[in-house]
């Protein structure tokens, strides 16, 4: 939520931040600001919407290149998206700027005291007292690292900031808590930023910044200290992905790209952790055997479609694991006062690993005494950071804000966790865990034939694009998979979408179904569950009899969905509890393709942002 990005170096800063904003749009695109110390001053525009209104901007009113900088782009939380309230915020005398991700929650006291002694505030943003905060601070001298740092002292909530001064025009320096903050280490420059993407094309040299740590970026090095000015402990690591992964690659949207890249993302993901004899080995993710062995129970917390990811999950845990599993929304889980202690495994599912209602619910877990197990697509991220072990999924980048690649190596990655702990626990014998494991080989190859036979979704898609509402049904792990396709349409396409678990159909939604309403039906594989299929086989004439149009996903072969399927989707057959793998892809096709029928904008959807970092 909300992109930064902080330069010093001999580049141009201005190109260079702009340039990582750009990357980092996905965060938030409500306005884009940005500052530039050049001869001694600071030179700043700011313009509310997307990015492309602040480089119309600037190509009208060039700033100075500069030598050091920091940029923003916005998704607002205090006060309207407007040009007063973008980002960056100046102090008085118009010599520091300052950049913020998050919520400073005592701003209004702040405000209050500021506006005592003098100061003039212009904007209705949480931000702008920082700015008059570190202006008076660095009056005070000792350098703008320390006056930053008096000043984190005094700040409650999350953030991150960075702040230039122009009276100390060598540096740039930042702050983080509860929010993400990445340090680039170049020759001779460094980069502050949300999110690696912002410097990937310069260095791949990153460094973790830690909680309420501030850093002082020089030309010759970085300087990391907690708030209270103790040298802090940094641990560096190098980006495995490169510039190019956060490229286009010829595709119209990120989200057609991403969705491609579905079969390799899960190859990658199942990528060395399966030893020769068959067995899994997952020993980088560090859990410790016990707790694997002795867990009463296990309880899955995310948000969105990281949360269908973890509603699957529980069919695989109880099947493989025998071991009772809750899922839970992470904004709702220390809410209720959870019932939590050292042999409850807590699974925290984040594709960014900055989510802060899943960064919350796996603090309150740890406090409670739980072991926490991150799956998580960003390295480095404060969710891994913050848990005892973390199994990283290999999706790489994931641009667009809606998630596809992401969902499907979380799915694989919990798929690897139910059978770690069967294996562990002993509940689940080699012979099946090893067939399991050479079905998920299997998957990539069956992502690659779904995505050839995508063609008629997308002439479907067009074809319902004037609809007003589409509803998803689906059984056993085909629910999660319909609630996921829901999600979706909604995003992108701003259409009502709902997802049902088709059982639940003749307790009311049915009476939603009237002539024309298009249905989406996920029907589970018949050789896996007789029963269940028959019984889904029987809702869709249900549904057909009052006048629904079926759109019904089916595996290869089932031909008894043939005679009530006004548009059938083909899956490849895949074992019923992998079934999700494939059946989601078609929903994300379509969801994609009837938002773009409708001219919208598919990588960066109204409203949303991808890291949503304030609760
Ligand atoms: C939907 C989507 C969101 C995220 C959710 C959690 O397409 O992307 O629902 O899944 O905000 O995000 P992470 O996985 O980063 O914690």
């Amino acid at each position: 939520m909300c992109g930064i990005v902080g330069y010093v170096g001999p580049q141009s800063a201005l190109d260079v931040v702009i340039a990582g904003l750009k990357r980092l749009e996905y965060r938030g695109y409500d306005s884009a600001g940005v500052a530039v110390l050049a001869d001694g001053a600071l030179a700043t525009a700011k313009r509310a919407g997307k990015l492309v209104n602040l480089d119309k901007a600037l190509a009208e009113a060039p700033l100075p290149t500069g030598s050091a900088g920091l940029g923003h782009t916005r998704w607002a939380t205090h006060g309207a998206p407007n040009d007063t309230n973008a980002h960056p915020h100046l102090d008085n005398a118009g010599r520091v700027a300052v950049v913020h991700n998050g919520i400073i929650e005592n701003f209004a006291a702040l405000r209050a005291e500021l506006a005592g002694r003098g100061h003039a505030l212009a904007s209705e943003t949480d931000t702008e007292v920082v700015a008059h905060l570190l202006a008076e601070e660095f009056a005070g001298g000792g350098g703008l690292a320390e006056a930053m740092r008096r000043v984190c002292r005094r700040l409650q909530g999350a953030f991150t900031l960075v702040a230039v001064h122009a009276d100390e025009p060598g540096t740039v320096v930042g702050a983080r808590r509860n929010s993400p903050l990445v340090v680039g280490v170049g020759e001779g420059e460094a980069f502050l930023a949300s999110d690696v993407a912002a410097f990937i094309a310069h260095t791949r040299d990153a460094l973790e910044l830690g909680q309420d740590q501030v850093v002082e970026a020089r030309r010759d090095g970085v300087t990391v200290t907690g708030f209270d000015g103790t040298p802090a402990e940094v641990r560096t690591y190098r980006v495995d992905w490169d510039a190019s992964a956060a490229e286009k690659d010829g595709y119209a949207s990120f989200m057609l790209k991403e969705i491609a890249e579905q079969p390799r993302a899960v190859a990658d993901t199942l990528l060395g952790r399966v030893a020769e004899d068959g067995t899994l080995r997952l020993d980088e993710a560090r859990v410790r055997p016990e707790v694997l062995r002795e867990a009463r129970k296990v309880v899955v917390v995310a948000c969105g479609t990281a949360f269908h990811a973890g509603l699957i999950a529980k069919y695989a845990i109880e099947h493989w694991a025998r071991v009772p599993c809750e899922v839970e929304l992470a904004s709702e889980f220390r809410y209720r006062d959870p019932i939590l202690d050292h042999r409850t495994l807590v699974v925290a599912i984040s594709q960014s690993g900055e989510t802060m209602d899943t960064l919350m619910a796996l603090r309150h877990a740890r406090e409670q005494g739980a072991h926490v197990l991150a799956i998580c697509n960003t390295n480095g991220s404060t969710i891994p950071r913050e848990s005892d072990a973390v199994l990283y999924t290999h999706a790489g980048p994931e641009v667009a804000v809606a998630s596809t690649k992401a969902f499907l190596t979380q799915l694989v990655a919990c798929y690897l966790v139910a059978l770690y702990l069967g294996q562990a626990r002993g509940s689940t014998d080699g012979a099946e865990i090893r067939a399991a494991v050479r079905e998920l080989a299997r998957v990539p190859d069956a992502l690659e034939r779904t995505l050839a036979t995508m063609e008629p979704v997308r002439d479907l898609a067009r074809d319902l694009a004037d609809k007003r509402t589409v509803l998803f049904l689906g059984r056993h792990v085909g629910y999660p998979v319909a609630l996921e396709g829901a999600l979706k349409l909604k995003e992108l396409a701003y259409m009502h979408a709902e997802g049902f678990a088709a059982g639940e159909l003749k307790h009311g939604p049915i009476a939603l179904v009237e002539p024309g309403l298009p249905v989406v039906v996920v029907v589970p594989s018949p050789s896996g569950h007789r029963l269940l299929h028959d019984k889904i086989v029987s809702n869709i004439q249900e549904i057909r009899a009052r006048g629904a149009r079926t759109v019904v996903v089916a595996e290869e072969g089932d031909e008894s969905v043939v005679p009530y399927a006004d548009h059938l989707v083909r899956v490849p057959a895949v074992p019923p509890l992998l079934q999700p793998l494939v059946a989601t892809v078609p929903l994300q096709v379509f969801a994609c393709a009837l938002a773009t029928g409708r001219g919208n904008d598919v990588d960066q959807p109204r409203n949303l942002a991808k890291s949503v970092t304030v609760e």
